[in-house]
């Protein structure tokens, strides 16, 4: 006989679905059928009851076991005849040949004599186990009918055995890290209560170690404290409560831990607990409630020293801020993903845990079919997503300064609320793999910021406070933003041409959170208005708000206006509001809308702590997309790096000096700046009030303003330019340089000129980088951006630089160039632009024609490729002898950058190849110099 039964084929054990079943393989050889099955053991006698063999790993190969069963090893110690322990074998013993796979069961197959059992963790479903097991009953039966009576006296104790039997139940640590911190004592120790409320006595026991670095005497002292503050939810009875917190604080205790050898001592006692419990170890949470600098050594020592042995999970969470900008946030990502794997991290974003918040896809969802016809730019007028505080920066002003308002708020909170109103819904959004993928899609239809989709406050306060808090001089003062409005885009067939409104600030008039969609209204409606009625009027207001919290309602809620539909909530977490006369949200009475609140109010942490234990990833921020979303705020970052923010003196005071407005992709202050209340940086010896200065430069006309009077005054005479070209000759042909001196006059002329003859003006751009021209660095792109999808020009009068032919860039063989310039002379007449527009470089160059530039000069060619001493290297450029063709020429030149070349430049005479802008002399044309007063006056 292969294989036999002992006395004790007793299930000892039962799981949820299944039974484990001890086995005597005493006499078992290296192989033993299974049913049909042959099984194989291999690399071990198995013949254990003599017991001479040392533990050591074994495999199990057979087509029934697939997909990967796994043996874990040998234990030594059995407690009971049938019985046993759970978890008797030490983890050093266990085999890690084979990774767990999720699902995975702990069978316990045998033990004999001497005591050992063999552990196998498989993925075998129950019912595959079961039927093979009936299969060897049989077998069995066949060989031995005498032993039926034997093993029907078996199957009795068996059963009482299995009912006196425990589960074998997952156990879970979490490590508090910073346990003693502001974020643990106010929402972390509660949240973990919580957790503990809703899943003890499932499936899963629990152990809490509060860790910070301080003493173990003060540290104790400090979380007893804690937990002796914690509450229960309301329908919890106070006898329950005291009961259940009471057990809370048991299964919580405080440790310091500083060095590797504490995790080390922390793991084994973890691997003890587990052990001694009869428990199987399910994962271990790591919750970082430590500053970021502190990150790094922690990771790396539960990276060596406290990860969870195989089977277990590990998950780590992690608090903002991540990263200052982009590169810092690429820094930290690399760091970590050093130490843990992407599945292993929880960055919380505690906005996503808003209960408000976390309901905006369930919703969407659950309400397809009224929403699909309605969620997009044919509907939506705008998207406000608001987080206005009362209490300002004091006591964090050393973070603050860092930071400030957008990347404290905008960056994450704001945005993340964003992708969730603009993404488009997976079909499952209960898969957090497509919820995510959803979600950085919306972050790459994200339209770049400009330095004129922000506007930026700052109390008055502030900077006093950052001098006390920070011993700075008297003479400091603070740039960092407190408030901040930016204009948001999209571009996607859905949201093209949609704002989104993102406010956040502090020390404002009132503290309140929502996401407002108003719907655009499209209907006339005839009855005096007297007889509108809120559930069937097309003429009141129709708006969606996810209510964040706070403000009048004084809790989260979902509104939508009664003239919409009448929404579906799961009831069993949201019910109705009920009536509050005189209660007004956003213009109109509550009465107007379907309203509901949560049935239990949730503190976000609690919501977040709850959706790391069941690993619902879709609620945090994978390193993709925090890494997209600075990629998508860095840059107007940097732009604003030197902006002023406008002085507000704080609270109801600030009356509507905040308040702004936006014109296309621009956003303003409603009220222009009463005075300048923030010196600048610099001193700014300049003229006052706002004029326009007409002079001579290099004997041609030079006019020179503040910035905004200037791009002001160029748009302006580049369209009464075309409007008087379109008059003579019917169409108009403007050729446009890059670079970022004409972004606000693309922006200007976009949004202020309703009068420009676009129909008939022919863009031509002036150079090039040879780059695609999706390429973000393309001059084309920016043209793109910043003027051609805000007006209306045929798409056959665009003509763009044919840099990239044949999949390659600017290659000469492909002859762009020249293709250009017989485009040109087949539609300009004389090939003479009415306005090419320049700009003039540092170094003196102009198009893309550089210093000592062997072509472009001069000569015939009318179009050339050159070379850049800067990247992109190669460049297409207009030359020169076309350029001077021209019967207009505009030199833009913007910034104190370029105060040195502007005064050199003034003196020199006609030195194309030293200086190529001092060939900008239009044969019978006219030549206009435009400066801003930094770059002409310094
Ligand atoms: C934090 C910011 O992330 O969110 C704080 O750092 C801000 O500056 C806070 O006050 C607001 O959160 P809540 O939950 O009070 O709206």
């Amino acid at each position: 006989m292969i294989f036999s039964l002992n006395s004790c084929f007793t299930p000892t054990h039962s799981f949820k679905n299944s039974k484990l079943l001890g086995y005597d393989l005493k006499k078992t050889g290296p192989s033993f059928p299974l049913g049909k099955q042959k099984v194989e053991v291999k690399g071990v006698d198995v013949a254990l009851g003599e017991g001479t063999r040392p533990p050591q790993p074994l495999t199990f190969t057979s087509p029934l076991l697939a997909p990967a069963p796994c043996l874990l090893g040998i234990a030594d110690q059995c407690h009971s005849p049938c019985g046993l322990p759970a978890a008797t074998l030490p983890p050093e013993r266990v085999s890690h040949s084979c990774g767990a796979a999720p699902h995975t069961r702990l069978f316990r197959l045998g033990r004999n004599k001497d005591r050992k059992q063999i552990l196998i963790q498989t993925p075998w479903p129950a019912k595959s186990v079961f039927t093979a097991l009936g299969a060897l009953a049989e077998l069995f039966f066949q060989r031995h009918p005498g032993c039926w009576k034997m093993l029907t006296v078996a199957m009795c104790m068996a059963l009482l055995g299995c009912l006196q039997a425990q589960e074998l139940r997952g156990h879970v640590s979490v490590i508090l890290l910073g346990a003693t911190g502001d974020l643990a004592r106010k929402y972390l120790w509660q949240g973990l209560f919580q957790l503990y409320l809703d899943e003890a006595g499932k499936d899963y026991s629990f152990s809490f170690h509060g860790a910070a670095l301080t003493s173990t005497k003060q540290g104790q002292a400090f979380i007893a404290k804690v937990l002796e503050s914690l509450s229960c939810p309301e329908d919890v009875a106070p006898d329950r409560c005291a009961e259940l917190k009471g057990q809370f604080q048991r299964l919580s205790a405080y440790r310091h831990l500083a060095t590797s050898e504490d995790y080390m001592a922390l793991s084994k006692d973890i691997e003890a607990q587990v052990q001694h419990g009869g428990l199987r170890e399910a994962g271990r949470i790591f919750y970082f409630s430590v500053p970021p600098f502190a990150y790094a050594d922690i990771a790396r020592n539960i990276n060596s020293s406290c990860r969870p042995g195989p089977g277990a999970w590990l998950r780590v969470v992690l608090e903002k801020p991540f990263g200052h900008d982009h590169l810092s946030a690429q820094q930290l990502a690399t760091e970590l993903g050093g130490f843990f794997r992407e599945e292993e991290m929880y960055r919380v974003d505690h906005y996503l845990g808003k209960q408000a918040v976390a309901q905006i896809l369930p919703f969407r969802d659950q309400n397809r079919k009224a929403l699909d016809g309605l969620w997009s730019r044919h509907h939506v007028e705008r998207v406000e997503i608001i987080m206005k505080e009362t209490v300002d920066a004091e006591g964090r002003t050393s973070f603050y300064e860092e930071y400030g308002v957008i990347r404290d708020v905008l960056q994450n909170h704001l945005t993340e609320v964003l992708t969730l109103v603009a993404m488009e819904l997976p079909h499952n959004i209960s898969s957090s793999e497509s919820v995510l993928q959803h979600k950085l899609r919306a972050f790459r239809a994200l339209r770049g910021l400009q330095k004129g989709s922000a506007v930026l406050g700052q109390y008055q306060a502030y900077s006093e406070q950052v001098r006390r808090e920070q011993q700075k001089p008297d003479s400091f003062r603070s740039l960092t933003p407190t408030f901040a409005g930016v204009l948001v885009h999209m571009d996607n067939l859905r949201w093209e041409g949609v704002p989104f409104i993102l406010m956040s600030g502090k020390a404002l008039d009132e503290r309140v959170g929502y996401v407002r969609i108003l719907f655009r209204n499209q209907a006339y409606c005839v009855q005096n208005d007297e007889h509108w009625v809120a559930d069937q009027s097309q003429c009141l207001p129709r708006q969606i708000v996810f209510y964040i919290g706070h403000g009048e309602l004084g809790s989260p809620a979902v509104l939508v206006s009664r003239n919409l539909f009448r929404p579906s909530l799961p009831s069993e977490s949201w019910k109705e509001l009920g009536a509050r006369p005189g209660l007004r949200l956003f213009g109109r009475p509550l009465s107007d809308f379907y309203a509901y609140r949560p049935v239990r109010e949730q503190d976000a942490y609690s919501v977040l702590i709850s959706r790391i234990f069941h690993g619902r990833k879709d609620s945090f921020v994978t390193t993709e997309n925090l890494l997209a979303s600075w990629g998508f705020w860095t840059p107007l970052l940097d732009s604003l790096a030197h902006e002023v923010p406008r002085l507000y003196p704080g609270g109801a005071e600030n009356g509507h000096l905040l308040d702004f407005e936006f014109s296309g992709a621009q956003l303003y202050f409603s009220q222009r700046q009463p005075e300048r209340l923030v010196p600048g940086p610099g001193p700014a010896p300049m003229p006052s009030g706002f004029q326009v200065l007409k002079a001579k430069y290099r004997e041609s006309p030079l006019i020179s303003a503040w910035p905004e009077e200037l791009i002001a005054k160029l748009a302006d005479d580049i369209e009464a330019t075309a409007v008087r070209a379109v008059r003579r000759f019917g169409t108009f042909h403007l050729a446009l340089s890059g670079g970022s001196s004409p972004v606000p006059l693309f922006q200007q002329l976009a949004t202020r000129h309703y009068g420009f003859p676009w129909a008939h003006t022919h863009l031509w751009l002036v150079d090039e980088r040879c780059v695609p021209l999706w390429d973000p660095e393309s001059n084309f792109q920016h043209l793109q951006t910043h003027l051609l999808q805000h007006v209306r020009v045929p798409y056959y009068n665009i003509h763009p630089m044919p840099v990239h032919l044949h999949q390659r860039l600017c290659a000469e063989e492909d002859q762009g160039a020249q293709t250009y310039a017989s485009e040109i002379s087949a539609l300009v007449a004389n090939s003479s632009f009415d306005l090419v527009l320049l700009g003039m470089g540092a170094d003196g160059h102009t198009a893309s024609l550089f210093p000592q530039s062997p072509s472009g000069l001069d000569g015939e060619q009318l179009v050339v490729l050159t070379e850049s001493p800067s990247r992109p290297f190669q460049r297409m450029s207009l030359s020169l002898p076309l350029i001077n063709r021209a019967r207009k020429v505009a030199v833009l030149v913007m910034g104190r950058v370029k105060r040195e070349i502007t005064m050199l430049v003034s003196r020199v005479g006609h030195e194309p190849k030293k200086w190529p802008i001092s060939g900008v002399l239009p044969s019978s044309g006219q030549l206009v110099w435009y400066m801003d007063y930094e770059a002409f006056l310094g």
